[in-house]
C-alpha cells in the first residue's frame, strides 16, 4: 500500500453551502428542515455530519450533493453554482464530480464486484483510469473477490465495493448517508478505515452522515446539526468527546444500543 502523502495538500473548498434553507410543505404543515445553513467542506478532508433524528442531516447532504432542490441560499460544488444549472447539467455534474455511498449498498446482483465498481463509468461511457482503479482496488483489499457477485460477499465486503464504486471515477467529493449503518461494528470499522485511507492517501474529500460517535471519530471534523441549524463543529473528534457533545444537543441522546455509556462498541 502506498503511503505517499498527497502532494500539495491545500485548503481548497470542495463544496460550500451558503445560507441554505429547505422548507417542506406549506402553512400549518410547513417544516423548516434547513434554516440558513452555511458550511464548507474542504478538499482532502473527512467531515462527519451528526445530530438528532430529524435535525436535517440527510436534507443537507442531499441539497449539497445536488440530489434535492432547496428553498433559498446557494450551493457550490468546486466552482459551480448548483442553482445556475439546468437539470441535464446537474445530472452531468453529479455523475462526473460526485460519488455516493448509501446505507443500502445498491449493488447490482447480476454483476461482479469489479463490474459494479466500474458501472457508473460504463454508463457514462468513460474509461476508468487504470492506475487509479488499481490503487482503489488495492486499498479495498478485494483483489481476489473481484469476480464474485454481491451475494457471495459479506456485508462489509459489499459495502467496500460500494465505496470503491464511489471512488473509482475520482469524484471531487464523496457523500455517504450512514454508509456503515447496516454493518456490524467490525465491518463498519473496515469501511471507515478505508474511507479514512482514501482521504489520507488519495486526497479524497468525504462527507458522511452518521449517528455513531465511533464512526465520527474517523473523521477530521464533525459538524453538529440541531433543528436545521449548525450548532457547532469539532476538529480531531474522539468518540468520547462526540458522545458528550451529543448529550447536550436538544433531543440528542444517542440511543444506539451497541454503544456503552462511553460510546465504545461492545
Ligand atoms: N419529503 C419530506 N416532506 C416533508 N418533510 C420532510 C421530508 N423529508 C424530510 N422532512 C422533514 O425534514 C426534517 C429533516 O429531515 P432529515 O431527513 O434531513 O433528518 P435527518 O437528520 O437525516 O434524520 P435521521 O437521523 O432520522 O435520518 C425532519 O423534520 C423531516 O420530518
Ligand atoms: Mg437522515
Amino acid at each position: 500500500m502506498t503511503t505517499t502523502p498527497v502532494a500539495g495538500r491545500t485548503t481548497t473548498v470542495a463544496a460550500r453551502a451558503t445560507d441554505l434553507s429547505k422548507i417542506y410543505g406549506q402553512g400549518e404543515t410547513q417544516v423548516v428542515a434547513l434554516d440558513r445553513v452555511t458550511v464548507e467542506f474542504r478538499q482532502a478532508e473527512f467531515t462527519a455530519i451528526m445530530g438528532p433524528s430529524g435535525s436535517g442531516k440527510s436534507t443537507l447532504m442531499h441539497c449539497v450533493a445536488g440530489l434535492d432542490t432547496f428553498s433559498s441560499g446557494s450551493v457550490r460544488i468546486g466552482d459551480t453554482e448548483l442553482g445556475s444549472l439546468k437539470d441535464k447539467q446537474l445530472t452531468k455534474l453529479r455523475r462526473d464530480k460526485i460519488g455516493f455511498i448509501f446505507q443500502a449498498f445498491n449493488l447490482l446482483p447480476t454483476l461482479t464486484a469489479l463490474e459494479n465498481i466500474t458501472l457508473p463509468m460504463d454508463i457514462a461511457g468513460r474509461k476508468p483510469d487504470k492506475e487509479w482503479l488499481d490503487s482503489v482496488i488495492r486499498m479495498i483489499g478485494l483483489r481476489d473477490r473481484l469476480s464474485h457477485r454481491p451475494a457471495q460477499l459479506s456485508g462489509g465486503q459489499q459495502q467496500r465495493v460500494a465505496v470503491a464504486r464511489a471512488l473509482a471515477s475520482k469524484p471531487d467529493i464523496i457523500f455517504g448517508d450512514e454508509p456503515t449503518g447496516n454493518l456490524d461494528s467490525r465491518s463498519g470499522a473496515e469501511v471507515l478505515g478505508f474511507l479514512r485511507n482514501s482521504v489520507r492517501e488519495l486526497g479524497q474529500t468525504v462527507v458522511m452522515v452518521t449517528h455513531d460517535p465511533v464512526a465520527a471519530a474517523y473523521a477530521d471534523r464533525v459538524v453538529f446539526l440541531a433543528d436545521g441549524r449548525i450548532v457547532d463543529e469539532m476538529y480531531k473528534p474522539t468518540a468520547d468527546n462526540v458522545l458528550d457533545f451529543m448529550r447536550l444537543l436538544p433531543g440528542g441522546n444517542p440511543q444506539t444500543p451497541e454503544f456503552d455509556a462511553k460510546g465504545r462498541t461492545s
